[in-house]
């Protein structure tokens, strides 16, 4: 049976999501791979009680993660059940709706229809009463902007979330966003964009939004899917996400190959792994809240929480990571 660590609030971070009482833990996991009816379930078991217990409370899901598409939602689901049952109280549970999800005009993007129906289904996949935040996965360029966040809204007011948030949303729709859901009565209280040292459209403007509104932010894919890390240093490792189908591939890796191997060196220097430096350069900006990391195993989720001892950068540092990147 798993018994979670009693030191396990000692050493992670927690931030205010934006002007929010929610606090996020400075590391959240998110169930995107790895979780899925294709995955090892006792190995992603073992995910949920290392990141648990390191201070891990956030677990962050969306209907189709899988494959197939809800079985992520399931496994999370069951292993709630099995080993996490005395801890709802504990934890942050996150779902979204707004990529496809099911056939036929009303299992995508951002009706109400789809975003009520997707919700419910989604708390019965997990067995859970709520989720603590619902998000719209993606702004739906065929939807009015207030029609989904009336559904966002809704979610709330049922309780059956209890905090709204949109992700990957650009700044302006995130602005309107936030102006609809204020005039309703259910504050957005958090963005989910993608962030990392290769995918920087945040900074231009989508980060003072979110200031301005009191916004919170949790960045996905801080590691460039394993990109920002010690793993592709020399090729490509056999059972890396670069080898399983579909969303890192190896043209990447090519591409991406002199600047890791030129942030490698300068992570070295700061006594840090790759991912470390990584996670921490995502965090040196306040108003990032959380950095949300994938993993594979309970090995990469010490490497990656371990980063919080050393997450101050000199202003060489930050020069010298700019010009491998330039
Ligand atoms: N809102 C959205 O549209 C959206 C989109 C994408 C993701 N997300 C969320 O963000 C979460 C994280 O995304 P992500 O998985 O792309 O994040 P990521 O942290 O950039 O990549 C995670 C992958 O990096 C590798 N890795 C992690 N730590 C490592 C370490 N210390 N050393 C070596 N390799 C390491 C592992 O790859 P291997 O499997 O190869 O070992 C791991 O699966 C998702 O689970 C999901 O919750 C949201």
């Amino acid at each position: 049976m798993y018994k979670p660590d009693e030191k396990r609030y000692d050493s992670m971070k927690y931030n205010h999501c934006g002007k929010w009482g929610l606090k996020l833990p400075a590391v959240s996991l998110g169930l995107w791979h790895n979780f899925g009816g294709v995955d090892n379930f006792e190995n992603g078991r073992a995910l949920l009680h290392k990141a648990f217990d390191l201070g891990i409370t956030h677990f962050d899901l969306a209907n189709n993660y899988g494959p197939p598409p809800g079985s992520a939602e399931e496994n999370l689901g069951r292993i709630l059940k099995q080993d996490f049952s005395a801890h709802r109280d504990e934890l942050i549970i996150s779902s979204k709706a707004g990529y496809t999800m099911w056939p036929g005009p009303y299992g995508d993007w951002g009706s109400r229809k789809y975003m009520r129906s997707s919700l419910d289904q989604s708390l019965k996949r997990m067995d859970l009463e709520y989720v603590d935040i619902f998000y719209s996965h993606r702004p739906d360029p065929n939807t009015p902007l207030e029609e989904t966040m009336m559904a966002l809204d809704h979610a709330v007011r049922s309780g059956k979330a209890l905090y709204a948030g949109i992700s990957n949303y650009p700044a302006d729709k995130a602005k309107e966003a936030s102006r609809i859901l204020k005039e309703l009565g259910t504050p957005c209280i958090i963005h989910q964009p993608k962030y990392s040292m290769f995918v920087r459209w945040i900074e231009d403007e989508l980060l003072d939004v979110l200031e301005e509104e009191g916004m919170g932010c949790i960045t996905f894919s801080p590691l460039a899917q394993g990109l920002l890390t010690n793993k592709y240093l020399k090729g490509i490792p056999e059972g890396s996400r670069a080898t399983r189908e579909g969303f890192l591939k190896s043209e990447h890796v090519e591409t991406a190959h002199k600047r890791i191997v030129g942030l490698n060196k300068i992570a070295e220097e700061r006594g840090q792994s790759l991912a470390q430096m990584a996670l921490a350069w995502v965090l040196r900006d306040k108003r990032v809240t959380s950095v949300l990391i994938g993993a594979s195993s309970v090995g990469q989720l010490d490497d990656n929480v371990e980063m919080l001892n050393n997450i101050e950068f000199s202003d060489e540092e930050l020069a010298n990571i700019e010009k491998v990147l330039k």
